[in-house]
């Protein structure tokens, strides 16, 4: 009945948007799945109440990539949209060229750095200025289970490794895939990075991907995550003789929700859609931290900015900004999104209606940069090029397990050089 009643008012915000808005905004972002549309409808309504129309430039694929494309080819062509998502370092690369709106006046009067952490803070940072708001905190290191499969063959939540292989091997042998894992790049990648963080911490985690140190891709840390990959891989098919299968994320969501896969290590995201699918937390799927990372937090931040243009949109723009930072709408949007708010000044009502994992995710985050490692593959950690580069690789690597390990980690080493020098930063 609830939410009938709210399709209803949600269709009836969207149907009144033309006549009842008095401006609109142009937004462009990567959210296209079940959950994302969910949670962008949210947006949407918040926004309506406010008079303000969100007129939808979606780019589908996972990760952003085709959205990133699209917005160089629309600023390119003088169509930049009033807000985009962007994440990461890249905001600063952006703002770096002049184009992106300072949001000063909107951070100052409301107070959004004393309620953000410092890493967020940062992140929104460009030259002393803020040019970005800060919408969820995604984890990535989480391992998603189906309960109804783990009940059924008598099998514990995996805590170790241990755990998790006898789960993968008796899920197998129940002709159940084990690791629900694409073969695309992205995905490969989030899975490789999460791999480099159980094996080495987040000290190491940022030599290898903030610092770019090329020496720490000989180290055996590295090499011990490479063949945590190639093992990964042998529980990603049941039978032998299967080739890597290329599918989106919302796919393998599917087919782990239809309990043809026992096991999914993904950014909660993937909680986002098994929600909206109507999968219910503890009674058809679980989530938990994959083994050995449980202190440890891998984070993706989603952010906005506005291109300021010529300044005609500032004041919609700054409202904007400030719905999206501001508690009722960190707290409605997250919890569909699968993310937590970025704010540190929940309440205690507030942090007790998070779900286990999203009440794990908050706190682990919010004990500081120690147990932080920022993600490569979701834009918080590098550049587009390394990044890309890396990526890349990484699949490489996956798809062909003739390549050896040591020459592997040679071949990544030398690239990290060249890149490096490429870039002017010496190693
Ligand atoms: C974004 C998430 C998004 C996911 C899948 C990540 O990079 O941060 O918001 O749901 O990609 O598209």
């Amino acid at each position: 009945m609830f939410e009938y009643k709210a399709k209803i008012s949600v269709l009836g915000l969207l149907f009144c948007a033309n006549a009842c808005a008095s401006e609109s905004v142009d937004v462009l972002h990567w959210w296209t799945s079940a959950s994302e549309r969910g949670a962008t409808r949210f947006l949407q309504s918040k926004l309506l109440e406010e008079k303000i129309e969100w007129r939808d430039a979606a780019i589908p694929g996972g990760g952003g990539i085709g959205a990133m494309r699209v917005l160089k080819s629309r600023v390119l062509a003088g169509k930049q949209p009033a807000v985009a998502q962007l994440i990461g370092p890249a905001i600063a690369e952006w703002a770096d060229l002049g184009l992106i709106l300072e949001l000063d006046q909107v951070a100052k009067t409301h107070g959004w750095h004393k309620s953000l952490s410092p890493t967020v803070s940062n992140l929104l940072m460009h030259r002393e200025h803020t040019v970005a708001a800060p919408l969820g905190l995604h984890r990535i290191n989480n391992l998603y289970y189906n309960v109804r499969l783990f009940r059924q063959l008598g099998l514990p939540e995996p805590r170790s490794m241990d755990d998790f292989k006898r789960a993968a091997l008796r899920l197998a042998a129940a002709n159940i895939i084990p690791l629900g894992q694409s073969s695309e790049a992205w995905q490969v990648a989030t899975l490789f990075e999460t791999l480099v963080l159980m094996e080495g911490g987040p000290t190491f985690y940022r030599d290898v991907f903030v610092e770019r140190s090329a020496t720490a891709y000989l180290d055996a840390r590295f090499a011990r995550a490479l063949n945590r990959l190639r093992q990964m891989r042998t529980y990603t098919h049941v039978g032998a003789g299967k080739l890597p299968r290329e599918q989106s994320w919302t796919d393998v969501a599917q087919q782990f929700a239809a309990g043809q896969i026992g096991m999914v290590i993904m950014g909660d995201w993937f909680k986002g859609e098994l929600l909206s699918m109507g999968q219910k937390l503890d009674t058809d799927f679980a989530c938990t931290t994959v083994p050995n990372t449980q202190q440890y937090h891998l984070y993706s931040i989603d952010s906005f900015v506005m291109f300021s243009g010529d300044y005609s949109q500032q004041t919609v723009q700054e409202k904007v900004a400030q719905l999206m930072v501001s508690m009722p709408v960190q707290q409605g949007y997250n919890r569909i999104k699968g993310s937590v708010p970025v704010r540190r000044d929940l309440d205690p009502k507030a942090i007790a209606a998070l779900d286990r994992c999203a009440a794990s995710s908050w706190q682990t985050f919010n004990r500081g940069k120690v147990v932080q490692a920022p993600s490569l593959v979701h834009r918080m950690a590098t550049d587009e090029k390394f990044k890309d580069a890396i990526v890349a690789q990484i699949q490489k690597f996956y798809l062909d397990d003739r390549i050896s390990v040591a020459d592997y980690q040679q071949r990544m080493s030398a690239m990290v050089r060249a890149l490096n020098i490429q870039e002017g930063n010496m190693e």
